[in-house]
């Protein structure tokens, strides 16, 4: 467990974080990582990893698995496992860089390294395991772009280009050094894996947690918001995941899934065998700030004790 006058928390901000609704998350946890007889946690839609950091500090688990489709999340999280002082280094230079423009040139430092971004994205291929000097300047970019942007996201357009505009912020911290080196221990235990949720199967026994957090179903037609990576998150996917959660489930592991609650009976009866509850959170990603507010959001489990 990490230092817990250090409270370890996502270096990133991401679409459907969890940071709002731990609290609910929580409670619902299951008995056995209250009673310390979970051994392992697993996360494959990590995003910024807002339960995964708080299971890091609050629970004992042995060992940690992440894993997301998303290559450049699996960079950053790479990099700051084994690279977190030259990734601090980096990102100081360029907070010193940053703060004293005024707010034209830092629109103009703000569109280069965009650019930049997107332009060694295209030369950088997350799966090819060692962590390559390059990663450390490009997760320098994206949590600098993180901190910089319009609404503090990540989405990518159709051709995986990093495509949020510029936001106008006072005084953003961009290199936050304790709470990186504070992540980077977590990290030490955490085998971090890219690719698909469905990855996980082999590392998932009875002694294991894992907590499922995909792209939600969109509420209305005009709602969604799926462009965490190229790839997208239809009806057929959210049935793949129920499938997987099925099998995970006679494994024994216990497992908690969150997602948006449609109010069209496709949650209750693709998991009618399990338990859901109903818990209310507060979203962020419309952009129309008129749309945000508390909204339903379901928590899944396979803990009900009755249903076997
Ligand atoms: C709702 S977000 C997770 C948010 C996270 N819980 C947090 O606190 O930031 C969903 C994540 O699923 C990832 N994803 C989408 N399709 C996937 C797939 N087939 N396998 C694994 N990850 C996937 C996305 O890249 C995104 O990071």
């Amino acid at each position: 467990m990490s230092d817990k006058n250090k409270p370890v928390k996502p270096f990133l901000k991401w679409a459907g974080g969890k940071s709002q609704l731990l609290e609910q998350i929580q409670a619902n946890f299951p008995a056995e990582l209250k009673t310390g007889s979970i051994a392992r946690y697993i996360e494959p839609f990590v995003g910024s990893g807002a339960v995964f950091f708080y299971v890091s500090q609050y629970y004992s688990i042995e060992e940690f698995f992440i894993s997301d489709i998303n290559p450049e999340l699996i960079i950053a999280y790479k990099t700051i496992q084994k690279n977190v002082e030259e990734l601090i280094e980096n990102l100081s230079k360029i907070q010193e860089q940053y703060v004293c423009l005024d707010e034209e040139k830092r629109k103009e430092y703000f569109y280069q390294t965009r650019s930049e971004f997107n332009l060694l994205g295209k030369q950088i291929d997350a799966k090819l395991g060692e962590v390559r000097e390059e990663w450390i300047k490009r997760t320098a970019q994206l949590i600098f772009l993180n901190r910089t942007c319009f609404n503090g996201l990540f989405r990518v357009n159709s051709k995986g280009e990093f495509n949020v505009p510029f936001g106008k912020y006072k005084n953003p911290k961009i290199c936050d050094r304790d709470n990186l080196r504070a992540v980077s221990q977590v990290l030490q235990k955490t085998h971090i894996h890219h690719g698909d949720f469905t990855d996980c199967e082999k590392v998932v026994d009875k002694n294991s947690f894992v907590y499922f957090d995909p792209p939600y179903k969109p509420i209305t037609k005009t709602s969604n918001f799926t462009s965490y990576s190229k790839d997208s998150f239809d009806d057929k996917e959210q049935l793949r995941l129920r499938d997987f959660f099925s099998l995970l489930d006679k494994k024994g592991a216990k497992l908690m899934l969150s997602n948006s609650d449609p109010r069209d009976n496709f949650f209750e009866t693709a998991y009618e065998r399990y338990r859901i509850e109903r818990v209310k959170a507060s979203r962020n990603i419309n952009s129309n700030a008129q749309k945000r507010g508390k909204i339903n959001e379901l928590l899944i489990m396979n803990n009900y004790p009755t249903y076997k």
